[in-house]
């Protein structure tokens, strides 16, 4: 029976078509986005711990109360914001499902929702099968941050939500504190809403801060602030995210989040609860450790036909290819992988109206021998 679908722009997505066509073609995978090590021995541990020990049914819907009681305890050190565990933070199957159920929550038929290009590839769907509308807004390159006279510009009297990623994936850029005043100048009294894409939210580099919304009282009480677990300890299989918003919208996410999931699996939640109680100063340690990656790898391809200026944040880099290729960049990642096997992503496809751009992104979440391999490559090209 054919089917009228309410996707029917959605293929599969590029993550998962570019990690298929590496292990097909036995590439380095500098595709999509996940370590090629494991998360911390002691996490693991305690994770292990509850699996053997019987902790292996339904955890409450919103998530164990333990770990709601450390993401409450990790906003207040590092932001200031001072959350209720028990009616602001709600633990999800990774950010994906947070960002759904935030989306499905807020968005209604004719709804519009301002997002920026290149935009993470699960917003649109989520919005669409809510009915809303995604007004695209393009970074503005260099820097790939917002351009705000654009952003007041679309905004009407149907804008909802804007869905904003800072440390952003796939550009590496950060909002600045001037981004976050212009954000509170455009939304004034306007009952617009925020979905904030924090999940590379511990990685941001060259000692500037990462200006998360819940630094921002006058922004918080109108956001919902996701972040995943999975990019911080370097476990992104487990799927378990977060999201922290006043007690009304937690109220409305967690009416959608328990006919979506219902639930995070328990044992990981359970070890994630220790493991931040016992180490909460991992965090602090994750820029450093991501910034020597970026270093080695922008290092290793000096003297490339790849250039770009160092990423601010998140665990991508985007490389300018001009100087190598005057192919289009879904084009020279297909050939990279399949005839120099290394795979990296497109950075056309996250947009809706693709600008003139020569670059791919390389995911430097590899082991240091891992990077020299892809680098040798790259320099061989
Ligand atoms: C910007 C962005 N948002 C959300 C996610 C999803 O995170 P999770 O695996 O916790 O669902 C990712 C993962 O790549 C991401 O890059």
């Amino acid at each position: 029976m054919a089917i009228d679908s309410k996707l029917p722009g959605v293929g599969t997505t590029i993550f998962t078509v570019m990690s298929k066509l590496a292990a097909d073609s036995g590439a380095i995978n500098l595709s999509q986005g996940y370590p090629d090590f494991d998360g911390p021995a002691r996490l693991l541990e305690r994770v292990t711990h509850y699996l053997n020990g019987g902790f292996n049914q339904y955890a409450p819907m919103a998530g164990v109360l333990a770990l709601r009681e450390q993401i409450a305890r990790k906003v207040a050190r590092l932001y200031g914001c001072r959350a209720d565990a028990e009616t602001e933070v709600t633990v999800t199957a990774g950010a994906t499902e947070a960002i759904f159920c935030a989306i499905t929550a807020l968005v209604r038929p004719g709804d519009e929702v301002i997002v920026f290009d290149p935009v993470y590839d699960s917003y649109e769907p989520a919005i669409t099968l809510a009915g809303g509308v995604a007004r695209h807004i393009p970074l503005r390159s260099p820097t790939y941050r917002p351009d705000w006279d654009r952003v007041a510009a679309a905004i009407n009297n149907r804008t909802r939500l804007i869905v904003f990623n800072s440390p952003h994936n796939p550009t590496g850029s950060v909002w600045l504190a001037e981004d976050m005043s212009a954000l509170a100048e455009v939304l004034g009294d306007r009952p617009i809403y925020l979905v904030a894409d924090e999940v590379y939210e511990h990685i941001v580099f060259d000692d500037e801060r990462h200006e998360s919304v819940l630094r921002y009282p006058d922004l918080y009480r109108r956001a919902l602030v996701v972040s995943s677990f999975g990019k911080t300890y370097h476990v992104t299989g487990w799927k378990i995210g977060y999201c922290v918003a006043p007690a009304a919208l937690t109220t409305e996410l967690r009416k959608v989040h328990q006919f979506v999931t219902f639930v995070a699996n328990t044992p990981v939640q359970m070890g994630l609860a220790d493991y931040m109680a016992a180490c909460p100063e991992y965090v602090d340690g994750l820029p450093a450790f991501y910034q020597r990656k970026r270093d080695l790898f922008l290092n290793l391809l000096r003297g490339s036909r790849f250039v770009g200026t160092p990423s601010a944040g998140t665990y991508f880099q985007m490389l300018d290819y001009s100087e190598l290729s005057n192919e289009r960049d879904v084009d020279l990642t297909r050939r990279l992988t399949v005839e120099h096997g290394i795979a990296a992503i497109p950075v056309s496809v996250f947009y809706a109206t693709p600008p003139e751009l020569r670059v791919v992104r390389f995911c430097f979440a590899k082991d240091d021998d891992t990077l020299a391999r892809a680098a040798e490559i790259l320099c061989r090209l």
